[in-house]
């Protein structure tokens, strides 16, 4: 689906991948992290051919992504931005959303259809008519996200999707990925929040520095302290709390709080 092998990427003298490599399935749904400047935004330029290698090759369903143009990749690998603002300029909240179904040529009803689903779907339809400027920070990242989603691509990659928004919208969100997933959708999420990651997915990429230092389950890689202070990422607040109660026989990699209280009360309750 994604293959990525032995990229290298700078922007002049600043060395942003350093021989990256790396494969995603078909219906995977994968967390990157790292910390700020680790490359993770430049490495997902390249899924939809925004950025080309400069060394090393990715390929996309088995297409080099310098033999097709970020047009014919985009229909397939929907890319929503770090920030919205990059990505809107319509007149209206609608106008946004209709705008990627227009250009790749659906129908009218087609078209119709799909924006009013995309709008609900982000619980935007009551703001279908405002200016996209109008909205709130969080407001907007939705309609990004809806604009992508319209056009139903294969892959659909978020850089930083959870940032400015509140615990109901992110728990949306976190449904939204599910449900992609369940269309056999491929998933790619770049992401801060580790609390998000240890809830919602099962594969990890860390990147530091450009390069990849970890690569595989969330449990064993959350729970790393070593890979976590390269990433200069804290642990998730149930491992923190696994970690101080170690000694009492809690074992170290407890990502979710139904295991820390069962683990907890297991200990209690040989004790009374
Ligand atoms: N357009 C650009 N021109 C020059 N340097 C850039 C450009 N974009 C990114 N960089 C540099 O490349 C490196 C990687 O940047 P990138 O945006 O990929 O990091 P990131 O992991 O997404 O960071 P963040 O968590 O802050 O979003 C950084 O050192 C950054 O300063
Ligand atoms: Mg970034």
């Amino acid at each position: 689906m994604i293959e990525v092998r032995g990229l290298w990427y700078s922007y002049g003298e600043i060395v942003a991948l350093r021989n990256v490599s790396l494969k995603i399935e078909l219906g995977e749904v994968v967390a990157i992290m790292g910390e700020n400047g680790a490359g993770k935004t430049t490495l997902i330029k390249h899924f939809n051919g925004l950025l080309k290698p400069q060394r090393g090759y990715v390929k996309v369903f088995g297409v080099d992504t310098r033999e097709v143009t970020v047009a014919e990749l985009s229909r397939r690998v929907g890319l929503i931005f770090q920030n919205p603002d990059h990505q809107l300029f319509a007149e209206t909240v609608w106008d946004e959303i209709a705008f990627a179904l227009k250009n790749f040529g659906f129908p009218k009803d087609v078209i119709e259809r799909r924006v009013e689903w995309a709008l609900k779907l982000l619980d935007l339809y009551s703001l279908k008519d405002e200016s996209p400027f109008a909205l709130s920070g969080g407001e907007r990242k939705r309609v990004a996200i809806a604009s992508v989603l319209s056009y139903d691509p294969d892959i659909i990659i978020f850089d930083e999707p959870t940032v400015g928004q509140d615990y109901a919208q992110k728990e949306r969100l976190a449904q939204l990925i599910k449900l992609l997933q369940s269309q056999g959708k491929t998933v790619v999420v770049v992401t801060h929040d580790i609390e998000f990651v240890a809830e919602n997915f099962p594969r990890v990429v860390v990147l530091s520095r450009g390069e990849v230092i970890a690569d595989g389950a969330t449990r064993k890689i959350l729970t790393d302290n070593e890979i976590l202070e390269k990433a200069r990422l804290l642990p998730p607040q149930v491992t923190q709390i696994a970690w101080e109660l170690s000694d009492f026989g809690v074992p170290r990699d407890l990502l979710w709080l139904p295991e820390i209280r069962d683990a907890i009360l297991k200990i209690v309750g040989g004790r009374l």
